[in-house]
């Protein structure tokens, strides 16, 4: 890759800002039904995403809120600070209308991801209030579904810029 120089990274990462916001008890993954959401801690998630952010010359920022209102905050807040958004929306996604909406609002493109397979779960997951208003869906390759999330996410950036 040609080096760039650093008003151009700079300038290249404010259009590149991607919200990732963690849903209702992913505080607890890493010791939450591991079998199911795995050993990784969210601490340890949102580290591998800032390291994936630079490395693919974006910013990144996280949240995690188990209350509904306040990710509906954060994602109305998005409109002015975030390019792009890769969320996590945990039981919200099956049933959350406001947050829906407020995706909607912030015209942003939008990344669902999910660390399980939902739709091997049980038939309530299955469906996503989040997924015809997303770009596309990353689910069931546990920590690995965000750093797949937040690639598509940086892509579709890129693409937009083009
Ligand atoms: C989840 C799947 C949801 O059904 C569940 O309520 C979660 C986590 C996942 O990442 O696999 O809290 O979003």
């Amino acid at each position: 890759m040609a080096v760039q120089p650093r008003r151009k990274v700079r300038a290249l990462r404010r259009s590149r800002r991607i919200l990732v916001l963690h849903g209702p008890n992913l505080n607890l993954v890493g010791t939450r039904e591991p079998a199911i959401y795995g050993a990784t801690t969210l601490a340890d998630i949102d580290a591998q995403l800032k390291a994936l952010a630079s490395e693919l010359g974006v910013a990144v920022n996280t949240f995690q809120s188990n209350s509904e209102g306040e990710l509906v905050d954060r994602i109305q807040a998005a409109r002015n600070s975030a390019t792009a958004i890769v969320i996590n929306a945990g039981a919200y996604t099956h049933t959350s209308v406001a947050i829906r909406d407020a995706l909607l609002a912030t015209e942003l493109p939008v990344v669902e991801v999910h660390l399980s397979n939902t739709y091997k779960r049980e038939a309530f997951r299955h469906r996503s209030l989040i997924a015809d208003i997303a770009v596309g869906q990353v689910v069931g390759f546990g920590a690995d579904s965000y750093l797949l999330g937040l690639r598509a996410a940086a892509g579709v950036l890129a693409r937009h810029a083009r």
